[in-house]
């Protein structure tokens, strides 16, 4: 039973994947009815990445169980709330996030509708209970993956539009890795593949956590692109960029030209193992250096590593203090407002195709794209 309610439809509109063979359909489904432990959202503006063509279309061997309403995060208006929800009401603008956890074991924990996570009871919650995505009008989610946002200060005070709130899909990931790793303010990182989507956001987290960023990348022309970007939304930001020869000894050098670096973070693809420019990261770091490795790349240790006391520590997505934090210094008014943080493109649930194709293209800082159910 729902404490508050605003009126939910019978059925409504979802994105649905019977087959990765078939690919997705716009359908008609039942709506969820709100219960204890659960909110029913009404999806807003429901996040695309990079690589969720990938995803679906099986290149990328994620498993999830089909049929499924594709997604990932989300923002969204809260429409019914189970009885137990205290402060979680009917109206409210929403953060739905897709890091979901079981409510007895929160290590055991799944991204809603890409991946199934790594254990039994993954499995089970991403099947059996929390199935569908935010490729859809309507969603039932946990109420803990609910995040109250002010939308007064956000969008009328602030100006931000909720396409522009979105951007927290890829800003909220690489703020998990640098509070993992304790970046302070002051400090110096190295930023690897600093030219996607993932990589940019780590760069615009880091220059707002107070850090001098040096973004590391292959591209000579997407790295000038992410300067200027900085530079216009944050005033006085520090930022360096080395452009990568692909020579572990000439990039670790070009590092370390730089003077100290006390932290790197990395989100290289998993088909670009082999490049050595981490390992050249890792190298220029100080005595104590740390590193979030939330991308993978193989042979990155070498013996300073062990001389120099580095800590190197793998990182999936963040934790939920990461995200109330997060939300705080949003609503400070800590990033950038309007173009100089995020240039949204948009789509509609029949679009999905186009959503997609042009995702795997935009990419990079400021760059972001979503289906409007
Ligand atoms: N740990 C987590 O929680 C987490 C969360 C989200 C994503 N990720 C990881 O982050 C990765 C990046 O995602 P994204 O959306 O940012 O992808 P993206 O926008 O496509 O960016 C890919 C980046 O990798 C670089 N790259 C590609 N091939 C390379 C090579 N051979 N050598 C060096 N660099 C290369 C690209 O550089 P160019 O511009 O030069 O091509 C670009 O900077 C994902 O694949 C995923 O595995 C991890």
């Amino acid at each position: 039973m729902a404490s508050s309610a605003l009126p939910v439809p019978s059925h409504h509109r979802a994105l649905v994947l019977e087959t990765v063979e078939q690919g997705f359909s716009v359908q008609m489904v039942p709506t969820p009815q709100p219960g204890p432990g659960s909110a029913i959202v009404r999806i807003v503006e429901a996040g695309v990445i990079s690589y969720h063509r990938d995803i679906y279309n099986g290149e990328r061997t994620y498993e999830f169980a089909k049929p499924i309403v594709g997604g990932l995060s989300a923002v969204a208006r809260i429409v019914a709330v189970g009885h137990d929800a205290v402060v979680l009401q009917a109206g409210q603008l929403v953060w739905m996030d897709c890091v979901m956890h079981a409510r007895d074991n929160p290590d055991s924990l799944f991204l809603n509708a890409i991946h199934e996570g790594s254990d039994a009871g993954s499995r089970k919650l991403s099947r059996d209970v929390w199935r569908d995505g935010a490729f859809a009008e309507y969603m039932r989610v946990p109420l803990e993956n609910c995040f109250r946002l002010d939308e007064n200060r956000l969008c009328r005070e602030l100006g931000y539009t909720t396409r522009e709130l979105l951007y927290m899909m890829y800003l909220l990931v690489p703020f998990g890795g640098l509070r993992d790793i304790r970046l302070e303010p002051g400090e110096t990182i190295v930023v690897g593949a600093a030219t996607g989507g993932f990589g940019g956001a780590a760069v615009q987290v880091a220059v707002t956590m107070g850090a001098r960023v040096i973004a590391m990348g292959r591209n000579g022309k997407e790295l000038a692109r992410l300067k200027d970007h900085v530079k216009k939304g944050t005033p006085g930001a520090n930022i360096e960029t080395v452009c990568m020869t692909g020579d572990y000894e000439t990039d670790a050098a070009a590092l370390q030209a730089f003077g100290t670096v006390d932290a790197v973070i990395d989100f290289t693809p998993a088909f670009a193992c082999q490049s050595t420019h981490l390992k050249s990261a890792i190298r220029s770091l100080r005595r104590g250096g740390r590193c979030s490795m939330m991308g993978y790349v193989e042979d990155v240790i070498n013996w300073n590593v062990i001389a120099l006391n580095i800590t190197i520590k793998g990182k999936l997505m963040y934790e939920r203090d990461d995200i109330v934090l997060f939300v705080k210094m949003l609503e400070r008014g800590l990033f950038p407002r309007g173009k100089d943080l995020v240039d949204p493109k948009v789509f509609k649930m029949e679009e999905w195709k186009e959503a997609f194709d042009v995702a795997a293209e935009w990419t990079g800082i400021g760059k972001t794209v979503m289906i409007e159910p």
